[in-house]
């Protein structure tokens, strides 16, 4: 069977879902395959911090109502390190917020209003291989067991790390920038009251610990672990008994049933150039950053904010020339937001092999960083989220 569209999306991520929507508001048509089902998708636990460029988005494109409502929206956070607690505030040093609003609770949003509004999304659809990416771009997908081509003027790649789309991009053109971390984070996702009202980072000798929340009665948190450490190492009051020593809380921390528990490797990772022909990558298919800094799903939503325009711009009277452009404004936004997230994960970790001047020198940068002006601002500013469009 063969399907003709204008955007062939491949993945049903914040990349891919946010783009479908950006297309339709400018009358572009795009089917998104997806690999997984809805059911799958809707409940991935995964981010869940969302900047303020991409909150005004969400409510710009009208599905933002439910974020409004139920979004937890936090002006300042908080730094632990060396027995001081110092709180950054962003609203005074930047006037702007985040607002902690699960990954999933975004896909359900985006996922009703696509198909409310008539747009396609092919659930259980694997894309298998991309053809004549520099002409008449084509996806070989499978669903239900049958394997099926979806034609297309364009092909957005925006189907996550393990995806399909980067390899079809000839290696001989493609240059990879990597750093692989000695550590993972371990998360659970607890039936507990957030002991505080905002997230909380901590550098503690045990090693790095994260408070955040997903609503008032549930509490996300993460604590460092060594790389490829096996789930069963952690039984629930060895992890309780971390977050204690390691936020340093005390009775405010309350244990609660761990509804979910995992381990996720952290790793820097650009591929450039981030377009092919017709082919552009966005998201994760094109870099990963370490998630200190909260930036995966917003770096995802800048990407398809440029490559929207670009299509805009070319199906409005031809031109190619933000189109060629994409990767280059993208780049220079994504190495910043790299900067920062491998900033703070250097600073707020613990590594193998430092010594205690390296111990010194992290709390030297904290102190700097929590009590200068110039130094909290720099560091709200890009918290809160730097704006792609000042990268054209
Ligand atoms: P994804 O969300 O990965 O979406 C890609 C989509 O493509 C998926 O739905 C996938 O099923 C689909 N797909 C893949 N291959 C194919 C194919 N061949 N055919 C069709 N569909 C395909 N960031 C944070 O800031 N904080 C966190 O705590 C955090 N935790 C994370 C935990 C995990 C396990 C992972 C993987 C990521 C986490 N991130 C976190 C990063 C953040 O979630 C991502 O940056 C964000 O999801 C990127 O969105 P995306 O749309 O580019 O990719
Ligand atoms: C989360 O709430 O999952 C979260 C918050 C801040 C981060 C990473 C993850 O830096």
């Amino acid at each position: 069977m063969l399907t003709r569209t204008q955007v062939g999306i491949i993945g049903a991520g914040p990349a891919g879902l946010f783009l479908s929507h950006l297309l339709h508001r400018e009358g572009i048509e795009s089917v998104v395959l997806e690999s997984h089902t809805r059911e799958y998708i809707e409940h991935r636990v995964r981010a869940g911090v969302l900047e303020q460029n991409t909150v005004d988005l969400m409510v710009s494109m009208g599905v933002g109502e439910r974020l409004k409502r139920e979004g937890l929206v936090h002006k300042g956070v908080e730094i632990r390190f060396g027995g001081n607690a110092r709180r950054i505030d962003f609203q005074e040093l930047t006037g702007r917020a985040i607002t902690v609003y699960a990954q999933q609770e975004v896909i359900k949003d985006l996922v009703a209003a696509r198909l409310a509004s008539g747009g396609e999304i092919v659930f259980e659809a694997e894309a298998l291989c991309l053809d004549s990416i520099d002409h008449e771009p084509r996806i070989r997908y499978r669903v239900n067991g049958e394997q099926r081509e979806l034609r297309s003027d364009f092909i957005a790649g925006c189907d996550g790390f393990h995806g399909v789309s980067r390899g079809a991009i000839p290696s001989s053109l493609l240059t990879v920038f990597e750093r692989t971390y000695p550590f993972a984070w371990l998360g659970i996702l607890a039936q507990s009251k957030p002991a505080s009202e905002e997230l909380i980072y901590a550098n503690h000798e045990r090693g790095f610990a994260l408070l955040s929340m997903r609503s008032p009665e549930v509490s996300r948190l993460y604590v460092q672990c060594p790389p490829d450490e096996d789930l069963a190492e952690w039984p629930d009051n060895r992890i309780w008994d971390e977050l204690h020593a390691r936020l340093g809380l005390g009775d405010r921390l309350q244990e609660g049933l761990v509804l979910q528990k995992n381990i996720a490797p952290i790793r820097s990772f650009v591929a450039e150039p981030m377009q092919c022909g017709n082919l552009f990558l966005a998201g994760d298919a094109a870099h990963i950053v370490p998630p200190t800094g909260a930036k995966g799903l917003n770096l995802a939503v800048a990407d398809v904010r440029v490559l929207a325009r670009g299509l805009a711009e070319y199906y409005s009277n031809g031109r190619r020339g933000l189109l060629d452009r994409y990767s280059a404004i993208c780049l220079r936004h994504c190495w910043k937001v790299q900067r920062f997230s491998s900033w703070m994960t250097t600073t707020l970790h613990r590594f193998p092999e430092e010594n205690a001047f390296d111990r010194r020198r992290q709390w030297a940068e904290l102190d700097y960083m929590t009590s200068s002006r110039a130094g909290s601002q720099a560091f709200a500013e890009n918290y809160v989220g730097l704006d792609v469009s000042l990268d054209s």
